[in-house]
């Protein structure tokens, strides 16, 4: 029909009377192309197209958004991740305590256990700097890991050894004073692990061991005290020795890595570590877990199950420091720090 009018007639055909006869007719498209080109804008047409298709957009949008929030546990990740999924039916809080202090190798070691961490749910870390002031470098790990986490300074006070001791002392009293938070609003129970910062952790330390201790839990740990593995001696499902190479008569004979102990435990006494600790020898473990009142027959051991190639789900690794090569001109200058080219080492 169009190319039987010119465009000065059409405009006037439909600017006149003829719209809604042609509308009628089914025209529409006429109209609609000849208004546009008249008046640059949309016709009320296509604004009602719009609204009408962009309000199934968002609802579709909505929909997806609903299903995919709701669907995280279910959802397969499309490349292998290192992970096992819980099937406890306890949700226990697991609160890692970490003490950590400054040295060349610290970010990469907090960089490693963040990464481990972060896979478990239901865990809140604790990390306490021994020094006078947070680090932002390390904030920014503990941000990235997702986790809930309490980051605070505390350098180590005169009489404590500088081996984490007076870290930990500070961590169990702000459990002790802050339990709600860092139990968070969906938790009513909660374990207490000391994760130091180079130690080396399987994830299911967390969710097969850790989660499910009742009151003491104690394992297996790696390449400590001198030897290849130290681990609980068990008979009938009861600790009855340790199988350690050190100082075996403590009652707990046991490394830090080695054991975690239930909320309740923590809130029911108010041990910390002392400036001293001579029933271990030195090593604090023993003590702390005396002082909270707990005998060996309170022990649960995990992952001893197996006759053979039982797994060890923590190991006392040591990152070293390494060797900077520093240059052999102005010996008698003192040696200026090693160039980090703009990068942020601990050095
Ligand atoms: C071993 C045990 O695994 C520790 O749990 C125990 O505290 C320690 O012995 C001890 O003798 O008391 P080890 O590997 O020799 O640990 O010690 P580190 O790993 O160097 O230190 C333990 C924790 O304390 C680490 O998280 C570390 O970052 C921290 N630390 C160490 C400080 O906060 N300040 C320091 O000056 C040194
Ligand atoms: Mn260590």
């Amino acid at each position: 029909m169009s190319s039987e009018y010119s465009d000065d007639v059409k405009i006037k055909v439909f600017g006149d009377k003829l719209e809604s006869q042609a509308l009628q007719k089914g025209c529409e498209e006429d109209i609609e192309k000849h208004c546009r080109r008249c008046i640059g804008y949309p016709t009320m047409r296509t604004m009602n197209k719009l609204k009408k298709y962009g309000m199934y957009t968002l609802f579709f949008m909505f929909i997806f958004v609903v299903v995919f929030q709701f669907s995280e546990d279910v959802r397969q990740p499309a490349y292998p991740v290192f992970k096992r999924s819980e099937t406890n039916h306890t949700n226990r809080m697991i609160i890692v305590v970490t003490p950590t202090y400054k040295r060349m190798t610290r970010i990469a070691d907090m960089l490693r256990m963040a990464n481990t961490l972060s896979h478990v749910k239901d865990l809140h870390w604790i990390v306490i700097e021994d020094g006078n002031k947070t680090i932002p470098a390390v904030q920014d790990i503990l941000d990235r890991t997702g986790l809930p986490y309490t980051y605070q300074a505390h350098k180590t006070a005169l009489g404590y050894p500088r081996r984490g001791w007076y870290q930990r002392t500070m961590a169990l009293k702000l459990i002790r004073s802050n339990t709600s938070q860092i139990l968070g609003q969906d938790h009513q129970e909660g374990v207490v692990y000391f994760g130091d910062d180079d130690n080396s952790y399987d994830i299911r330390l967390f969710t097969d061991y850790i989660r499910n201790v009742k009151t003491l839990g104690i394992w297996a740990v790696g390449l400590v005290g001198g030897t290849v593995v130290e681990a609980p001696k068990v008979v009938d499902g009861k600790v009855t020795a340790f199988n350690v190479k050190w100082n075996p008569k403590r009652r707990f004979a046991v490394d830090m890595a080695g054991f975690a102990v239930n909320l309740k435990v923590v809130l029911n006494s108010d041990a910390v570590f002392g400036t001293s600790c001579k029933r271990g020898g030195g090593a604090p473990e023993t003590c702390l877990l005396e002082d909270m009142g707990l005998e060996r027959e309170d022990i649960e051991p995990f992952g001893y199950e197996k006759t053979k190639d039982r797994e060890i789900f923590v190991w006392h690794t040591k990152t070293s420091t390494p060797n900077i090569v520093q240059s052999k001109k102005n010996q008698t200058k003192p040696v200026p720090p090693p160039d980090t080219f703009g990068y942020f080492v601990e050095v």
